[in-house]
C-alpha cells in the first residue's frame, strides 16, 4: 500500500441557472405549513376532502381490470383529448381532439412551450407578479423577463404590453394568467381579453394562456378563455389539478395542429408519456358523467370558503388593509398598510401563531421587492372554521407587530 494523499475532491460544476438559484419559497412553505398545528394558507392546495377518490378509485380499477396496458407506455389517450375537446368547447374554445396535447400536469405545459419557444437569452413578457413556478420553468434559458403591472380590478395592463412591442421588443410570448391570477387573484375584463389577442395577432406574438382556475368561478358562468377569441396566437395550457386532483398529474395544451409533433417530442424528451393509468382512469371518470356535479360542489364549497375569508379579513385585519373579492380560482391578495413588512408579519405569524402565507415580493418576477407590504392567502385548502381561526390569528399577529 502505498501511503499518497487523497486526491484534491474536484467541485462538481453546476449549470448558470443552478448556481444562480436560492432556496424555493414554496418547497419552504409545504415542509413549514405541515408541520402540526400550523394553519396553512401558503399554497394552492385544493381541499382533500373533495378529491372523488371513491369514484376515481372504481373507475381506476375498472381499466385496471380490462387491460393491463393501463400499466404500459401509451400513446395519448384518445378519450380522454375528446373529453377535454367537450370539456373546452363549453367555454367557447373550438379544437378537434387531436389538437388537445396532454401533460404531465399544465406545468409540464408550461415547460414544453417554452423549450417550444424560447431561445436561450430570449425575451418574454409577463406581469411583474407572476407564478413562481412559472419562472422555474424558464430559468434555465435566462430569458430577458419584461414586465409589465397588473391592475388588481381588470387584469395585466395590456397597454404597457403595447407599449413594449412598439418599442421593439420581440418576445418569444406572453405569459399570464387571466382567470384567478396566481398570485393576484384578478381576473381579466372582457376588453382586455379582446385587447390582448387583438395584439398577439398584430405583433405576431403567441400568448400563453396558463389557466388552471379558469373552471372554478364564483359569481356567474366560468368566463371565456382568451383561446376561444383567437386560434393561432393564444395557446391555452389546462389542468386537472385543481378541478379534480393535483396527483393524477394531467393537464393539456391547446396547440395549432402543426405544433403537436414537436411539443411530443418535446415531451419525449422530458418524461415519455403522461402516466397511462392516470389518463384513462380519468377518461373512465369522465365517461360515467361526474364531472358537472363535481365541479358544481367545487364551485359551492369554494365559494363559501372564500366569502368565509373574506367576512374574517374585515373583522380582524387592521383598517388600511385592501382585498378584493376574486371572481375565480383560490386566492386572495391582501395589500397590508404601505410599509408593513410582509416577510417580519410571515416570521411573526410563523413563531407566534402557527399560521404561513406567501409574501407577495416571492412573486417578483424581476427580482424587485415589489409587493413587500403585501400577502398571498389560499382559501380552497382550509375548512371554513379553520380559515376562521387563522385568520384570527393573522390579525393577532399584525397587532403584536404594530405594538
Ligand atoms: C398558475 C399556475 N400554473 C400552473 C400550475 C401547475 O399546475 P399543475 O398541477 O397542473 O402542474 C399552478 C399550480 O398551482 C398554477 O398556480
Amino acid at each position: 500500500m502505498t501511503d499518497t494523499a487523497p486526491a484534491p475532491a474536484a467541485e462538481l460544476r453546476l449549470a448558470g441557472w443552478a448556481r444562480a438559484s436560492g432556496t424555493s419559497a414554496l418547497q419552504t412553505m409545504l415542509s413549514v405549513g405541515t408541520r402540526p398545528g400550523t394553519i396553512s394558507f401558503a399554497l394552492g392546495l385544493p381541499a382533500p376532502e373533495f378529491f372523488p377518490a371513491e369514484e376515481y378509485g372504481r373507475a381506476a380499477a375498472a381499466v385496471l381490470a380490462e387491460d393491463p396496458r393501463a400499466l404500459q407506455y401509451s400513446p395519448p389517450c384518445a378519450p380522454l383529448q375528446a373529453h377535454v375537446a367537450a370539456l373546452m368547447a363549453q367555454r367557447g374554445v373550438a379544437c378537434a381532439p387531436e389538437q388537445v396535447f396532454l401533460t404531465t400536469g399544465a406545468q409540464q405545459g408550461i415547460s414544453l412551450l417554452a423549450r417550444l419557444l424560447l431561445e436561450p437569452g430570449g425575451e418574454i413578457i409577463t406581469d411583474t407578479l407572476c407564478y413562481t413556478g412559472f419562472q422555474q420553468a424558464v430559468e434555465p434559458f435566462a430569458p430577458r423577463i419584461l414586465t409589465v403591472p397588473t391592475d388588481l380590478d381588470t387584469g395585466m395592463d395590456v397597454d404597457a404590453v403595447e407599449a413594449l412591442l412598439a418599442g421593439g421588443a420581440r418576445p418569444a410570448f406572453i405569459y399570464t394568467v387571466p382567470d384567478g391570477h396566481n398570485p393576484l387573484a384578478v381576473s381579466m375584463s372582457a376588453e382586455k381579453r379582446v385587447r390582448l389577442v387583438e395584439i398577439a395577432r398584430r405583433y405576431g406574438v403567441p400568448v400563453v394562456e396558463d389557466d388552471p382556475y379558469g373552471f372554478l368561478a364564483y359569481d356567474g358562468a366560468p368566463a371565456h378563455p382568451l383561446r376561444a377569441l383567437e386560434r393561432e396566437w393564444v395557446f391555452y395550457v389546462g389542468s386537472f389539478s385543481k378541478v379534480l386532483a393535483p396527483a393524477l398529474r394531467l393537464g393539456w395544451i391547446i396547440v395549432p395542429q402543426e405544433l403537436v409533433r414537436l411539443l411530443a417530442i418535446g415531451k419525449e424528451a422530458s418524461d415519455i408519456n403522461t402516466a397511462t393509468l392516470a389518463q384513462r382512469g380519468a377518461a373512465r371518470f369522465f365517461d360515467g358523467g361526474h364531472l358537472p356535479a363535481h365541479l358544481a360542489m367545487l364551485r359551492r364549497e369554494y365559494r363559501l370558503r372564500r366569502d368565509t375569508m373574506l367576512a374574517a379579513l374585515a373583522e380582524h385585519f387592521p383598517a388600511g388593509t385592501l382585498w378584493r373579492k376574486p371572481s375565480a380560482g383560490v386566492f386572495i391578495w391582501v395589500e397590508l398598510p404601505e410599509g408593513t413588512d410582509a416577510g417580519e408579519v410571515l416570521r411573526v405569524a410563523i413563531e407566534q401563531e402557527g399560521v404561513v402565507f406567501v409574501p407577495g415580493h416571492a412573486f417578483a418576477a424581476d427580482g424587485s421587492r415589489t409587493a413587500s407590504h403585501c400577502m398571498r392567502l389560499n382559501f380552497s385548502h382550509s375548512t371554513p372554521d379553520v380559515i376562521e381561526e387563522g385568520i384570527a390569528r393573522l390579525g393577532r399577529a399584525l397587532r403584536s407587530l404594530a405594538a
